[in-house]
Parts: C-alpha cells; sequence; structure tokens
C-alpha cells in the first residue's frame, strides 16, 4: 500500500525511535513497500533503568525488528547523533522521544524530547532532508478545543512536545526543508507490546479479556472518550506529510471520539466474549485528558490525509495480533 507517488526505492531514509511502535512500523513500511530503500534506525534500545514512576525510561526492543534488513544504531539522540553525521537523509521520521505521558522528570523529559529535536532540526537542515516528527494531542491537554492554536498541557509530556512544535515553526520560517509536526492522538495497533503499561488500552482490555478476567475500566468510562487511532491511518499520515502542501502541525486522529467503554464492548464482540466489566477509580485525575477529539480539517486539505479505520475496523483488523501475543 503505497500512499502517493513518491518512490522510496534508493532513498535514504532515518526512522529515530524505530524500534519502539510507530518507527518499527514505519521502518517495515518502508521495506515491504520499497525494498531499495535505504533505511536507518537509530534507538535507545531499552536497558534495565526505569523512572520513579517504575516504567523503563526507553521501550525500544528488537524483537519490533525481527525481519527487519535495514541498518540499527544504538544510541541515545540526547548525545549519540553524532553517529549520523557520515549519512545523507533524504527524509527524516523522528520518533523518538520519552513517549510515556505520565514520566514526572521535567529535566529529562525536555532535553530528550526538545534539545534533541533542535539537534535533529539543524542536522536535516544541513542535509537536506525533510523532516516529519511526531507531536502529540497531549499538547492540547486541558483544552476543548482540538485544532491549532489551543493548546493547554497539563503535564510536562504535553509541554514538551509543544516546544517541540513551537521550535518547528521557528525553523519552517527560517529554513528550506519541509516540517511537519503530526498530532498522533491515541494510537493503536501491532508492535505496541513492548509499551508495557503505557501500551494502548486497545491492547490492555484485550489482553485482561483473553485470561479470563473482566476488563478493568475508569468509574465513568462510558464518557471518557478519546479519539482513537489505528496504526495504519498514523503511517498514511507520515507517508503523506513527505509531500505537505505546506509545513506546519497536523493532527492526526480519526475525527471521532469513541469511548473506553466503547473498545471494551468492540473487543467483547471480536473475541466474543460475555463478561461483567470491572469499574475502579482513576489515580490520574488532574492530568488526564476526559475528552479528545481531532479537528482533522487541515491535515485533510494540506496532506491529503483521510482515516480509513473506525474504532470497529481497526479492532477489527488488530484482533488477531492480540490473540497471538496473548498466545
Ligand atoms: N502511541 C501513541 O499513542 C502516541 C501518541 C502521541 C504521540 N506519540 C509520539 O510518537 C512517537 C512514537 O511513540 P511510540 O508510541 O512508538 O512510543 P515508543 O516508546 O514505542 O517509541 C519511542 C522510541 O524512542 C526510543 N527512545 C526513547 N528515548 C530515546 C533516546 N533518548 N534516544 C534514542 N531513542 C530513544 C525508545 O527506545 C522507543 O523505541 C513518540 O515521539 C511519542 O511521543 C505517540
Amino acid at each position: 500500500m503505497t500512499y502517493n507517488d513518491i518512490d522510496f526505492d534508493n532513498k535514504t531514509v532515518l526512522v529515530t525511535g524505530g524500534a519502539g511502535f510507530i518507527g518499527s512500523n514505519l521502518a517495515f513500511y518502508f521495506q515491504n513497500n520499497f525494498p531499495e530503500c535505504n533505511v536507518v534506525v537509530f534507538d535507545k534500545f531499552r536497558s534495565e533503568e526505569t523512572f520513579s514512576n517504575g516504567n523503563l525510561k526507553s521501550f525500544g526492543h528488537f524483537k519490533n525488528l525481527i525481519g527487519f534488513k535495514g541498518e540499527v544504531i544504538s544510541g541515545d539522540i540526547n548525545c549519540d547523533l553524532g553517529l549520523l553525521k557520515n549519512y545523507k537523509f533524504d527524509y527524516i521520521f523522528h520518533q523518538a522521544a520519552i513517549s510515556d505521558t505520565t514520566v514526572g522528570d521535567q529535566a529529562l523529559m525536555i532535553q530528550t524530547n526538545v534539545n534533541a529535536f533542535k539537534d535533529l532540526l539543524d542536522i536535516a537542515e544541513q542535509m537536506g532532508a525533510n523532516m516529519i516528527y511526531a507531536s502529540s494531542a497531549a499538547t492540547y491537554g486541558d483544552s476543548e478545543i482540538f485544532s491549532i492554536g489551543h493548546e493547554q498541557p497539563n503535564n510536562v509530556y504535553g509541554f514538551s512536545k509543544l516546544m517541540m512544535d513551537n521550535l518547528a515553526a521557528k525553523y519552517i520560517k527560517k529554513s528550506d526543508i519541509s516540517i511537519v509536526g503530526l498530532r498522533y492522538f491515541n494510537v493503536y495497533g501491532k508492535r505496541e507490546f513492548f509499551k508495557n503499561k503505557t501500551a494502548s488500552m486497545v491492547l490492555q482490555f484485550g489482553q485482561q479479556l483473553l485470561s479470563g478476567s473482566s476488563a478493568k475500566l475508569f468509574e465513568g468510562s462510558d464518557k471518557i472518550r478519546r479519539d482513537f487511532i489505528y496504526i495504519e491511518d498514523v503511517i498514511q499520515a507520515n507517508i503523506k506529510a513527505c509531500t505537505p502542501q505546506k509545513s506546519g502541525v497536523y493532527n492526526v486522529g480519526t475525527g471521532n471520539a469513541r469511548s473506553f467503554q466503547d473498545i471494551v464492548d468492540v473487543l467483547k464482540k471480536e473475541l466474543h466474549v460475555d463478561r461483567i466489566d470491572e469499574y475502579i477509580p482513576n489515580p490520574f485525575v488532574g492530568q488526564y485528558q476526559f475528552f479528545t477529539e481531532a479537528d482533522i480539517s487541515l491535515s485533510r486539505e494540506f496532506l491529503d490525509y483521510e482515516p480509513k479505520f473506525s474504532l470497529e475496523e481497526g479492532i477489527k483488523s488488530y484482533i488477531e495480533e492480540i490473540k497471538r501475543i496473548h498466545g
């Protein structure tokens, strides 16, 4: 499946965070569709180090890249970008980040997500590479409006992504390369398993149901609604972001908010499970988005982005993988 007429064969593509969920899917997109594309994955991979919230400091896992035939570099975007100096990239897909929205280490979050992005923008500029980078719906935080210009981050993760967008805006003004930020909403799909507790609730509820227990939802989950976006549509957005009509920041969602209860109901239907759900108090109140819904009008207009997967279609397409993971 190709999404536009760019021929990536014989192009050199950098995927930072390529051992993670979205990055590894991008790496395989190029390998599968453009066998002559030179794909370079740069990722810190996982060590045993954890944050004070108990989660790993980086989720990259070699198993996400089993079957990958390109080049892999283990490095930290905070200090090892020099390893890239002998390459000449045509496109940079910057996915590496502290992706865990519950991390409280402000210094490291901003260093990793913002400072390193500036270094990568400089590299992109020097090489004449197009930059496509991951922003986030977390930039909207407490906002009730989900279009560019209405940001109100409520955690340092969302703040760091907004600072990336501000930085990108400065470079867009002064630079010749094309720069596109993609504000992903809640992404789910293949190769997210190694995000552990930060994997999507689609996977987590699926695992709960398959292990014979009840789905554990936060109280009021029929009213907690988010824009859940399937990985295939995120890949589509990245590829279309290589030929934007205009550099800038764009939302990547379906445009339709759905509830966490909907996820469980769809999963139960797909898995043929009939079981009473369990409701638990939400420990994240205060730093939690109770409603998100991407305004994708600009993404449609300037990227030609058109989401193809409703929640029902995304889960249907993902369900065999959810079962495979469960074993
Ligand atoms: N998955 C989502 O729902 C979602 C939503 C909004 C934004 N995003 C953003 O999309 C991008 C990809 O997210 P993901 O879901 O694939 O998460 P992920 O954690 O699976 O991928 C991030 C990758 O970056 C690597 N990494 C972390 N710190 C690094 C460092 N210092 N140097 C080099 N590599 C480092 C990790 O090892 C990991 O492989 C991230 O920028 C994330 O913030 C994701």
